[in-house]
């Protein structure tokens, strides 16, 4: 288990999902684009940048290597998906170049 992981299940998996899957209209952080921008991150994770809109500041809870940690393992998670998705390209590709019928 990566280091964030169990923080962003306490304090984050409420409103963004389970595995850092968001099944409301709050965004999926995997493919957010502020999980590449460190500073940005930091900005609204710690210093609640987007409060005014739902997102809660940390500051009380997290420390920045903390918020880092949480970081990573979205980082981890969103290459997971990417791997999955180019995965199942590949055998898609696969079954229509045989002449099976792709499921
Ligand atoms: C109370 C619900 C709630 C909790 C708990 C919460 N968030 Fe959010 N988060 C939101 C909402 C709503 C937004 C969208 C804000 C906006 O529209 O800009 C958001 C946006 C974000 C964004 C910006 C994403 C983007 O693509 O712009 C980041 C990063 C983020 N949250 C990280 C976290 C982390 C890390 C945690 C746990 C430490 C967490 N959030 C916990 C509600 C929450």
């Amino acid at each position: 288990m990566l280091y964030g992981q169990g923080t962003y299940d306490r304090l984050c998996s409420n409103c963004h999902g389970d595995n850092a899957v968001s099944v409301k209209s709050i965004p999926d952080l995997r493919y957010s684009a502020t999980l590449r921008r460190a500073s940005d991150w930091t900005a609204i994770v710690i210093g609640g940048a987007r409060a005014p809109k739902g997102m809660p500041s940390f500051k009380e809870m997290l420390a920045e290597d903390e918020a880092e940690n949480i970081r990573h393992y979205i980082v981890s998670e969103a290459n997971k998906a990417r791997a999955a998705k180019a995965w199942r390209s590949v055998a898609d590709g696969h079954a229509a170049r045989s002449g099976s019928a792709s499921t």
